[in-house]
């Protein structure tokens, strides 16, 4: 088993850096749509064997060094009650929103054995799979993204009923929160029961946040979900990704995650002089830049391994994920080289 990416997010000194991509398991790869031709997105996500084979496909075609649980952040909210549906190239829909009392109260904490046993059961074919080649990541929605895909009934724009909650309602949105945090809490647990070897929690929209509503709407359910894990002894790596955080990771740092993603709007060292000794880096390319011809490419790679040296740990990783676009030939040029350039 290649351990690489393990040891440096414990920031251990590693042969070369390791790098995995948000969204590997993806559009962009044609053997990705062969199987998805089979299934309906949630389909493949509650089918076990077709959720495994393409959360290994990035391994062996591209060279990954982790491979990402094939799954959606949504299907906690869905597990929790509210029905899901996706509609082809428009993204993920929630056709009854939670915007009062009634649908808060209406919502559970899911046994996540009973309600999302489909994830737990691809993560033990998985480990069984992935046994002599890359380490499992396990992961979940952040709390606040998560509460934004219910209030607004989808992806959003501006936000305005999410945030019209928190000021108008701010208890309403605190006992929502609440729930999303001890469905996720138990979630994560069961992840890493089942053999997860490292958990990374999606803050996909924090970035909306003024810094002040993000210490206040965000950060503490985040916060309150990786001590959980702590506290109940969990030691595999913990990774915290604020999209769009650049502006908060002076607050980010305080979460009580063992990794730190970063998007492509700051520099590693700068971020690695604001978050300071003990926190590994993760990041952080922007997934247009793999659409430069190879030598721009591996110029841009060399300077994001330079400005890792800085950080107490980095693992190479896009900025968000990648785009359906890419060519898999970038990609793959793009691991070659972080492997190839970083060779200590
Ligand atoms: O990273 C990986 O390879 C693992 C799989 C993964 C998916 N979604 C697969 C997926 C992970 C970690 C996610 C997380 C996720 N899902 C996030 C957080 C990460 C981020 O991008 O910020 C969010 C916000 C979602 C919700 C979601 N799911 C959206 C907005 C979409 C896009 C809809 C679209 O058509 O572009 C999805 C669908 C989705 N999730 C796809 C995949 C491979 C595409 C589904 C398809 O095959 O049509």
């Amino acid at each position: 088993m290649n351990t690489t990416f393990l040891k440096a997010c414990r920031g251990e000194a590693t042969d070369y850096t390791p790098v995995w991509m948000m969204r590997q398991a993806g559009r962009y790869l044609p053997e990705y749509h062969t199987v998805r031709s089979r299934y309906s997105f949630l389909e493949m996500c509650r089918t076990p064997e077709a959720a495994a084979e393409v959360t290994i496909q990035p391994v062996d075609l591209i060279g990954v060094d982790a491979a990402i649980l094939f799954s959606d952040i949504l299907v906690v909210p869905e597990a929790m009650g509210a029905p899901l549906e996706f509609h082809e190239n428009r993204g993920p829909v929630f056709p009854e929103p939670v915007r009062d009392q009634a649908a808060v109260a209406k919502l559970i904490v899911p046994d996540p054995e009973e309600k999302l046993g489909y994830v737990m059961a691809a993560i033990r074919l998985l480990r069984r799979e992935l046994a002599t080649k890359v380490p499992l990541i396990g992961f979940a929605g952040a709390p606040f993204t998560i509460a934004t895909y219910l209030v607004e009934g989808g992806s959003s724009k501006n936000f305005f009923l999410t945030k019209k909650m928190m000021y108008t309602a701010p208890e309403l949105y605190g006992q929502l929160l609440d729930k999303i945090t001890e469905s996720t809490i138990l979630y994560l647990k069961a992840q890493v029961a089942a053999g997860a070897q490292a958990l990374q929690l999606f803050d996909s929209w924090a970035g909306v946040l003024a810094p002040r509503d993000f210490g206040e709407f965000a950060l503490p359910y985040a916060r309150r979900i990786f001590k959980a894990l702590k506290d109940a002894g969990v030691e595999v790596p913990l990774i915290y990704f604020a999209n769009n955080g650049a502006t908060l990771l002076e607050q980010s740092k305080t979460v009580g995650a063992d990794v730190l993603g970063l998007d492509w709007r700051i520099n590693i060292d700068d971020a690695a002089r604001i978050v300071g000794p003990g926190i590994a880096l993760q990041g952080n390319l922007d997934p247009c830049a793999l659409l430069l011809p190879p030598a721009k490419l591996e110029e841009r790679v060399a300077r994001i391994l330079e400005q890792g040296k800085a950080a107490h740990g980095h693992i190479f990783n896009l900025g968000h994920g990648i785009l359906p676009e890419i060519p898999p030939e970038q990609a793959k040029f793009m691991v070659e080289a972080v492997h190839r350039l970083s060779r200590r």
